[in-house]
């Protein structure tokens, strides 16, 4: 099932044409629908029922206030890794006591504000990092909640860069030490324990690494219960794969039956971060063929959108399926079947979208990029200068612009020209800051 389907020849996004989108926010353009977020996360939910849970939306996959505020009020948690995402999140109307905090290079104020706006727990990934929060809260006079990332030394059997969980990758501690960094936080008055946290990878298809993980976790939380520690909540992380093109596909509900027998019997609340398995096919990559060209047999269709775009296929050689908006003829255009390679604009080999699809295209013709929704957008740049592509969210009959198009005068508005005087100004040269001659 899709919430994109075609209504006699013309896709659509829920009831809203994908044609009508285009003219009346031009391309490219992201389009998300609220019924496939929500499906995603009520089937991800169902399926742990029969245990206690809680689950963080990851919110680097999609942090549009628009789609925050969908899982917002689905009662989604959320899983952030910056004091940016953190502010995203409560503009959103998302509760920080749903919160917790991952990422292995937290900052000061990152961490005062995650305090301040009391958020569930932060996920600490090194010894330096619990004597930083140890601080920060100390000088708070607060507590703070608090778990561990393991790196449970697990092959996810993904793209190497989107595995976390091998001892190679820069992610949490090892076990070993994970039960050191234990034994010294019970001591300390500045945290409440609150769990234990891994996160392997991403697009991970298969349920055994998931179990390897989960074996060590749980063989470190009993290790734990016997020293009288004890913790409230289990972390197994994201990346749950989706269906992309013709690699297998993680069956929600043998991972939920699989993960459920092992928490059989114990009281620790299960907690996920799921990201792409929750909005990667609840959005597509709306795009206008520019021109077609030929060099020595080879077919390029060239698109509107480039690499700054979707950075996928160039940095991961990720594989997205392409579809027509219309796929009648071309009414009157030429049209040509080929093997044809989406590439855009931008000035790299890398800037393809797509190779060798096999499509009957025209000039002028709107392609649909599916699976987009997760690390499209957020992904985005704004090289060779172009501006970022508007986020639209369908819902129903309605179409809601959540982020207008970049125009120029955002593209410029941070940037100023070299003053002919001091350009650090006194205040900074006086902190210690180089003065710049004029
Ligand atoms: N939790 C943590 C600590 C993470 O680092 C991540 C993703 C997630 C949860 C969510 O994982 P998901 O359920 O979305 O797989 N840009 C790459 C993916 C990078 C994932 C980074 N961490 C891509 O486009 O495939």
């Amino acid at each position: 099932m899709s919430e994109f389907q075609r209504i006699n020849a013309e896709l659509h996004a829920e009831q809203v044409p994908l044609a009508d989108l285009a003219r009346d926010h031009g391309t490219p353009a992201w389009v998300y629908s609220r019924a496939a977020i929500t499906r995603a996360w009520q089937a991800l939910d169902d399926a742990f029922k029969s245990h206690p849970h809680q689950f963080c939306y990851s919110v680097k996959a999609n942090s549009n206030l628009g789609v925050l505020s969908v899982l917002a009020e689905l009662g989604a948690g959320f899983d952030i890794v910056s004091g940016g995402e953190l502010t995203r999140v409560l503009a959103a109307g998302g509760d920080p006591a749903r919160v917790v905090f991952s990422g292995v290079g937290k900052q000061a104020a990152e961490i005062e504000q995650a305090l301040e706006a009391g958020i569930a727990c932060f996920n600490m990934e090194s010894a330096t990092e619990m004597q930083q929060i140890k601080a920060i809260a100390g000088s708070h006079g607060v507590k703070a909640p608090v778990s561990i990332r393991v790196n449970p030394d697990v092959d996810a059997g993904t793209h190497p860069y989107i595995a976390t969980g091998l001892k190679e990758n820069k992610f949490g501690v090892a076990a070993n030490e994970a039960l050191q960094l234990y034994q010294q936080a019970t001591e300390m008055a500045e945290f409440t324990l609150c769990g234990i946290d891994c996160h392997i990878g991403s697009q991970i298809t298969e349920v055994a690494p998931y179990l390897q993980a989960l074996d060590r976790l749980l063989e470190l939380v009993d290790k734990l219960g016997r020293q009288d520690i004890h913790l409230d909540h289990i972390d197994l992380g994201g990346g749950m794969g989706i269906h992309y093109h013709d690699e297998a596909q993680l069956d929600l509900n043998d991972f939920a039956d699989a993960v459920l027998q092992k928490l059989q019997g114990r009281h620790e609340t299960l907690m996920l971060e799921p990201g792409r398995s929750i909005i990667a096919n609840a959005g597509l990559l709306l795009t206008r063929v520019l021109l077609l060209k030929e060099n020595e047999g080879k077919h390029f269709a060239v698109t509107d959108a480039a690499m700054n775009d979707l950075l996928r296929p160039a940095l991961y050689q990720a594989w997205h399926q392409v579809v027509k908006v219309n796929d009648k003829s071309a009414d009157g255009r030429e049209a040509q079947q080929a093997s044809w390679d989406l590439v855009g604009p931008v000035c790299e080999t890398a800037d393809f979208l797509a190779r060798n699809r096999e499509l009957t295209l025209a000039e002028d013709d709107l392609l649909a990029i599916m699976s987009c929704g997760a690390y499209g957008a957020v992904m985005s740049s704004n090289y060779n200068s172009r501006t970022r592509a508007p986020e639209i969210l369908v819902d129903g009959k309605e179409a809601h612009l959540v982020r207008r198009r970049e125009n120029l005068d955002d593209l410029l508005a941070l940037e100023s020209l070299p003053s002919r005087h001091n350009v650090m100004g006194e205040e900074a040269a006086r902190q210690g800051g180089r003065k710049v001659k004029s």
